[in-house]
């Protein structure tokens, strides 16, 4: 069981302890997407859900959904204020996207109530390919990239005397620093995220020590 989950793991593109964005398609009566953070760690899914969210009601009444991996940002937008716009299909007890690159049917293992939300804890089920290899969507990825943009600039500003500009995007990589340590704790991404915001540091303890 735990090989298999493993396999189902690299066979989504999952990275252990990286939060992915995906497509969560719950149902009571009506099949409902709604965009929701996962991640794979200590062997099972692990996914904090708000309590005033249709998806939480569903999964108290169904506690099975399809984790559904997409890899545009315009269909988060659509899970989110254009729910009608995204093709549902249904295969035995689980309703998934037929447009996802990827998706998995999850039931309920553990769920682990907190002040207005809850952490769930899934077990995986059926897994679907298709014929694009998933690409799951985290965030880290466009942090990172963000900080090296800023982290970039940062020198050529100081030199220019820009000073102000400087602290607003070493401010600005401090945030996106915070943000991957939170969604991508002892990871590869973390330890780059790291890097460039200490790079980024010294330079500014430079711009102080002058
Ligand atoms: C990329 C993205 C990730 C999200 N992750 C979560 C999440 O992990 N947990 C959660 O409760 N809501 C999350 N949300 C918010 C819900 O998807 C949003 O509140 C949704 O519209 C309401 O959910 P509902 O349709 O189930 O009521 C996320 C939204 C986006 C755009």
């Amino acid at each position: 069981m735990v090989e298999l989950t493993l396999l189902v793991v690299a066979e989504l593109g999952f990275v252990e302890g990286v939060v992915y964005e995906v497509i969560a398609v719950s149902f009571s009566g009506e099949p409902h997407p709604a965009p929701i953070g996962v991640r794979f760690r200590g062997g099972v899914f692990e996914a904090t859900i708000y309590h005033d969210t249709a998806t939480y009601a569903n999964l108290k009444v169904h506690p099975m959904c399809t984790l559904n991996v997409v890899g545009s940002g315009l269909l988060f937008y659509d899970a989110v204020y254009m729910k009608h716009k995204l093709r549902v299909m249904r295969e035995g007890d689980y309703w998934f996207l037929a447009d996802a690159d990827a998706w998995l049917g999850v039931t309920v293992l553990e769920e682990s109530p907190e002040r207005g939300k809850s952490v769930f804890k899934f077990k995986p089920g059926m897994l679907h390919l298709s014929q694009v290899k998933p690409k799951p969507y985290t965030r880290a990825d466009g942090a990172l990239v963000e900080m090296l943009v800023h982290e970039s600039r940062i020198k050529p500003y100081i030199d220019s005397g820009l000073l102000v500009e400087a602290k607003r995007l070493y401010d600005l990589i401090a945030h996106y620093n915070e943000l991957v340590a939170r969604i991508a704790q002892n990871t590869e991404y973390q330890a780059y995220a790291k890097a460039i915001y200490e790079s980024a540091t010294r330079r500014m303890g430079g711009l102080k020590g002058g």
